[in-house]
């Protein structure tokens, strides 16, 4: 059983808060009866109507994409560049968690469920994610420090991470160091490294907790299992027992 308004924003109604004033409004009716209080129960069966129409309820569906360069993480875009769900072949409404840049790479979730989106992407559950970054210069042990520690960017220092210098170029003069993260602040990666006085050349997300891009090359997608939904259910329940 869920929310009558919950139901209508997952089915792309409208968001929670305008299905709540549909509610409020009269204008919705389940089992042909209008129902005017927030918060009733639905069960899968039931029968909703908004203003007359049948409310078509989509299963939850969930995906795995392993985005290219140069397509826009959004469900649209008004410049007509391609996006990461013109890549996925289905007929529900879905949309990424969280963004990559336009020239980021890398692995992406796409779903139409708002709760498991909202889940993922809350900081409180700290779902991390790993990042290789092609760096233009060579860091060095106290930028590598100050990333680890928190760096301000926006006016507001950044949490712990993880940080490890992989390979250095002597001769291009570049470096890749990998960087683990549990905030999804707006290009947060590119933002830190500018913040020690570096540049970013690449940007890949690796992994998202436990997934990783085993298996799809760029521009291929797999669905999650039931499983790793799951799991990444579960470890977000671990880390707020730890709180
Ligand atoms: N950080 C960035 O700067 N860009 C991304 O696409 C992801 C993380």
């Amino acid at each position: 059983m869920e929310r009558l308004q919950k139901v209508m924003a997952n089915a792309g109604v409208a968001s929670r808060r305008k299905s709540e004033e549909l509610i409020q409004a009269g204008r919705v009716k389940v089992d042909g009866k209008v129902v005017t209080q927030l918060g009733t129960l639905v069960h899968s069966k039931n029968v909703i109507e908004v203003d007359g129409i049948k409310l078509e309820r989509e299963d939850h569906v969930y995906y795995l994409l392993n985005k290219p360069r140069g397509v826009i993480t959004s469900t649209s875009d008004d410049k007509k560049r391609k996006t990461v769900v013109d890549l996925i072949e289905t007929d529900k409404r879905i949309y990424p968690v969280g963004r990559l840049d336009y020239d980021t790479t890398g692995i992406l979730i796409l779903t139409n469920d708002g709760d498991f989106a909202n889940y993922l992407m809350h900081p409180a559950n700290e779902i991390t994610k790993t990042y290789w970054v092609k760096v233009k210069g060579i860091l060095k042990a106290d930028a590598i420090h100050a990333l680890e520690e928190g760096v301000v960017i926006d006016g507001k220092k950044t949490q712990k991470a993880k940080v490890k210098l992989r390979r250095v170029d002597e001769k291009n003069h570049t470096c890749m160091v990998e960087i683990t993260i549990h905030e999804g602040r707006n290009h947060q990666i590119k933002k830190m490294i500018q913040s020690v006085g570096f540049e970013v050349l690449k940007l890949k997300r690796e992994r998202i907790a436990f997934l990783d891009l085993k298996g799809l090359k760029s521009g291929e997608y797999r669905m999650l299992t039931p499983k790793e939904i799951k799991k990444l259910y579960a470890l977000s329940n671990i880390q707020k027992n730890r709180l």
